[in-house]
């Protein structure tokens, strides 16, 4: 049945009469996304650095300092756990609603860049949740299986633990910790819960609730300043013509909905504007960024997996570098996997790619890469949602000339050499999306534009 209020918008477009609001498309205005099309770490942190100074605002919106973003500006190099990216180039940054903050984290954080010479200008959001010392604690009993669960190869940052208890509303938010008497009866309501968990799966020294409250107090009272509704902000800000930038952490294969689940983080990787308390209408533009390759960090399904331990992987993993930026731990490598990639264009709405660490790829003769995935009821060219089906997949592969040279300088910049410019075109017209930009480095100006794109300088 219509309502009066249908009834109106009804008649508004019969008649093409104005309606008394004004449309939502009026008042799109621009923020974009970059989220990692794999599993985490494609070098979204350096590309946040190099979009950076077209916004006025960089945004984390999921997860917390499991991530490991890195940014390397000349002979400095950065790596953020908590903090966005954009703060090497001095923009606001925000930590939004989504993410779940360790305030020990966050002040060495702010200590160490500020002790660098950098200003940060930063807005936490009061709803945030924080992670408390019995997460940590949690976290690594689970890993040992004390809960019974499987082991995902967790960061054991405390990340799981932390998300469970906000989705059992039995969570410790940001406007709590920053004040002290709300602190206090709330860690008082919800700790006797934690201590018998803690007790039920043996965790050795568990913290109490007088040491919790004992350190953390004045962290709150370190982080208050910060502290207001970011979401709020966000919408004054956009409304004031403002632009951003959201920076998403992990990666659309590790999303708690759509990744390799049980062994996912426990975010949601696509939530860009649900994590940061903006409409989704605002985000205009998804900014995929993926390796030239595949790579992945703990447990869980890997179709195009290669050993780490000899030939091609054993390459990848050394002139890669690919050793975890929070954990040290060996990345898992392997071959560029395009029907996972369709799988994470669609469920992460993106609208173009950056291709990374093309460099890596130079020296070998040819590239392999996964076109499709033979499984024993025919060919797939997406991504199967039963890990099952996932796991009895093989990959099917087209074998690309390699290069020796990914690129050469062209006056300041550089430009991608005939070869590593073809696999570039091979990936694209199989994906059936811009590749906007390639990286050929760590450093910030070893980064190609590819062809003209909305990100970054408007
Ligand atoms: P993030 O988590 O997505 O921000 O990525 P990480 O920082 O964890 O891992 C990416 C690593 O690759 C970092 O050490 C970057 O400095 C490095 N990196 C980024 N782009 C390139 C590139 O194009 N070539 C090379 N060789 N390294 C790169
Ligand atoms: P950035 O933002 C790569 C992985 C862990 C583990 C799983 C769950 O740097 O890309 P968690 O501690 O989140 O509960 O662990 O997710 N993982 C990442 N892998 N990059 C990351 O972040 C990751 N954050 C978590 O290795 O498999
Ligand atoms: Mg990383």
């Amino acid at each position: 049945m219509l309502g009066a209020a249908d009834g109106l918008a009804l008649a508004c477009l019969t008649f093409k009469m104005r309606l008394p609001f004004p449309r939502a498309e009026g008042t799109r205005l621009p923020a974009h996304a970059i989220l990692g099309a794999q599993w985490g770490d494609e070098g979204k942190g350096k590309l946040v650095d190099v979009l950076a100074p077209g916004y006025d605002f960089v945004v984390r919106f999921q997860g917390g300092n499991n991530a490991g973003h890195t940014v390397v500006v000349g002979k400095e190099t950065y790596k953020f756990h908590l903090l966005p990216s954009g703060a090497v180039q001095g923009r606001r940054v925000v930590i939004g609603n989504g993410v779940v903050v360790d305030p020990r984290v966050l002040v060495q954080e702010l200590d160490q860049l500020e002790g660098r010479g950098k200003k940060v200008r930063l807005l936490i959001s009061d709803r945030a949740h924080v992670i408390l010392p019995y997460h940590v604690s949690l976290d690594g009993a689970a890993e040992q299986g004390k809960g019974g669960g499987r082991k995902i190869g967790t960061t054991r940052r405390g990340i799981g633990p932390c998300y469970a208890d906000k989705a059992a509303r039995l969570g410790v938010r940001m406007m709590e910790l920053v004040d002290p008497a709300r602190f206090e009866a709330r860690l008082r309501e919800v700790y006797p819960l934690k201590e018998r968990e803690m007790r039920m799966w043996e965790v050795p020294d568990a913290p109490s609730l007088e040491s919790i409250l004992k350190d953390y107090t004045p962290l709150g009272a370190r982080l208050q300043r910060y502290v207001a509704d970011a979401g709020e902000a966000l919408g004054a800000a956009l409304k004031g013509k403002k632009r951003v930038l959201l920076e998403g952490a992990q990666g659309l294969l590790l999303d708690i909905d759509h990744g390799t689940y049980p062994y996912v983080t426990s975010s949601s990787t696509v939530g860009a504007a649900g994590g940061s308390g903006m409409g989704a209408h605002h985000v205009e533009g998804v900014l995929g960024v993926a390796k030239a390759y595949a790579t992945r960090v703990g447990e869980g399904p890997f179709p195009t997996e290669l050993s780490s331990a000899e030939g091609v992987g054993k390459r990848l993993l050394e002139v890669g570098k690919e050793f975890g930026t929070t954990t040290g731990r060996p990345r898992r490598v392997g071959w560029l996997d395009l029907p996972a990639m369709r799988y994470t264009i669609r469920v992460g709405g993106i609208t173009h790619l950056a291709l990374t660490k093309l460099d890596v790829l130079a020296g070998l003769e040819r590239v392999e890469v996964a076109v499709a995935y033979q499984t024993p009821k025919g060919t797939l060219r997406s991504f199967p949602s039963d890990e099952a089906r996932l796991l009895g997949a093989r990959p099917r592969y087209t074998s690309v000339p390699g290069w020796t040279e990914t690129a050469k300088r062209v006056g300041k910049g550089w430009a991608l050499s005939k070869e590593a410019a073809a696999y570039v075109r091979f990936v694209e017209k199989e994906l059936g999306i811009p590749v906007v930009m390639a990286s050929v480095g760590p450093a910030r100006d070893a980064t190609i534009t590819l062809r003209r794109h909305p990100f970054g300088r408007a």
